[in-house]
């Protein structure tokens, strides 16, 4: 049996409980033969800082550079509002994704049939929803340099971001999102500023070339980022996949998120490139949602998004992509039986905790499979 290494990093809030859904998952699938899976644990954000004043340790990053996958709950709370900026809980999800070179953040969001009422729009916009949200996620504003405020002769305060790509980061991202539109339905949208931003217009360039020269066969579109995000609530199904940079890709997988119906829904993926010798790529899965301090510890939390990130490393890491279907299926079986928690509730319908929607999924696991 094949044995896979998964470095979970649970975090704060609402995170070592979802987790605790995902283990369940997991030796469901490990009971049934498909594989076996070696879990080690560790810190991140705000607890990390509890322990060590880091937001993640230096051993629980040789950790997740040393495991086939990374599981990441979520991280942050009100309780670290004021720590230091560089041992901020984000800190340590950064981190991660910069030194792993996990540059590329897939974040499908799919309208299960019978969530389509939990939307903020109406329900015929966003049935069979399906999109693929393809986002850069080491380079643009978030790490560009110089980053800083500075104190100006004046006494005034200047602060600076900086927004940069070059060509290969572009190219690189670009290839993912034509590749993953051939596996769907083979389209790119590609989201930029071109029309007042300088590293938008490189963007263009590049993402034209490489669509030309090398997915001919792929339809690619370019639309400003701000109309992107106008066209996702106006009528969302035009698009496949989207491609974007680190901070336009933030802000358009939340506003995909929420036409799903609640955020407590939607996985993702973070990939490195593939290893020059092995093939394999470094690779981090969490739910989009974050820590939620507020639900934290009342067994409310929704674990579709974390379980359903563990069938995308099932699928992306591992090679599993029948158990990731199987996976699929069951959360859409537990969906379509009316189990609801909190979050996806309409007024009035009965809901269940966290632990009762994980063993829910383990139950529809055992009938389909039956
Ligand atoms: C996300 C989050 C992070 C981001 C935060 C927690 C740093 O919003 O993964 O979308 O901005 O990338
Ligand atoms: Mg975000």
């Amino acid at each position: 049996m094949a044995s896979f290494n998964l470095f979970l990093l649970p975090g704060d809030g609402i995170g070592p409980e979802i987790m605790v859904q995902v283990k369940e998952v997991l030796s469901w699938f490990e009971k049934r033969g498909v594989a076996k899976f070696e879990t080690e644990s560790g810190l991140v954000g705000g607890c990390a800082y509890d322990a060590h004043g880091k937001a993640i340790s230096e051993s629980d990053m040789a950790l997740a550079q040393a495991a086939d996958a990374v599981l990441f709950g979520a991280v942050g709370g009100p309780k670290w509002a004021d720590v230091p900026y560089d041992a901020r809980p984000e800190a340590g999800l950064l981190r991660l994704r910069k030194d792993l070179g996990l540059f590329a953040n897939l974040r499908p969001a799919i309208c299960y049939p019978a969530l389509a009422s939990a939307s903020s729009l109406k329900p015929e916009l966003v049935e069979g929803l399906d999109i693929l949200i393809v986002r850069e996620l080491t380079g643009g504003v978030y790490f560009g340099e110089p980053k800083e405020i500075v104190t100006l002769e004046n006494g005034e305060k200047r602060a600076v971001d900086t927004q940069v790509y070059s060509t290969h980061e572009i190219e690189r991202i670009a290839r993912v999102a034509f590749d993953l539109a051939g596996t769907r339905r083979n389209k790119v949208s590609s989201a930029e500023k071109h029309n007042v931003m300088k590293s938008g217009v490189l963007w263009k360039q590049v993402v034209t070339k490489v669509g030309k020269e090398e997915y001919p066969q792929v339809e690619l579109e370019h639309v400003l980022a701000d109309n992107c995000a106008m066209q996702l609530v106006r009528r969302p199904k035009q698009y496949d996949v989207i491609v974007c940079d680190n901070l336009f890709g933030d802000i358009l997988s939340d506003v995909a998120a929420m036409l799903t119906g609640s955020l407590g829904m939607l996985p993702s993926a973070s990939l490195g490139a593939p290893d020059a010798v092995t093939g394999k790529r470094k690779s981090l899965y969490e739910p989009v949602h974050g820590s939620a301090p507020d639900i934290a510890g009342k067994g409310l939390a929704n674990p579709i998004a974390m379980i359903g990130s563990f069938a995308m490393a099932l699928r992306y890491s591992f090679g599993l992509g029948d158990a990731a279907d199987l996976l699929d299926k069951a959360i859409s079986r537990v969906l379509d039986g009316g189990t609801r928690t909190a979050d996806i509730a309409a007024p009035g319908e009965n809901t269940v905790s966290t632990t009762e929607m994980g063993a829910a999924i383990v139950a529809a696991l055992n009938e389909i499979s039956a």
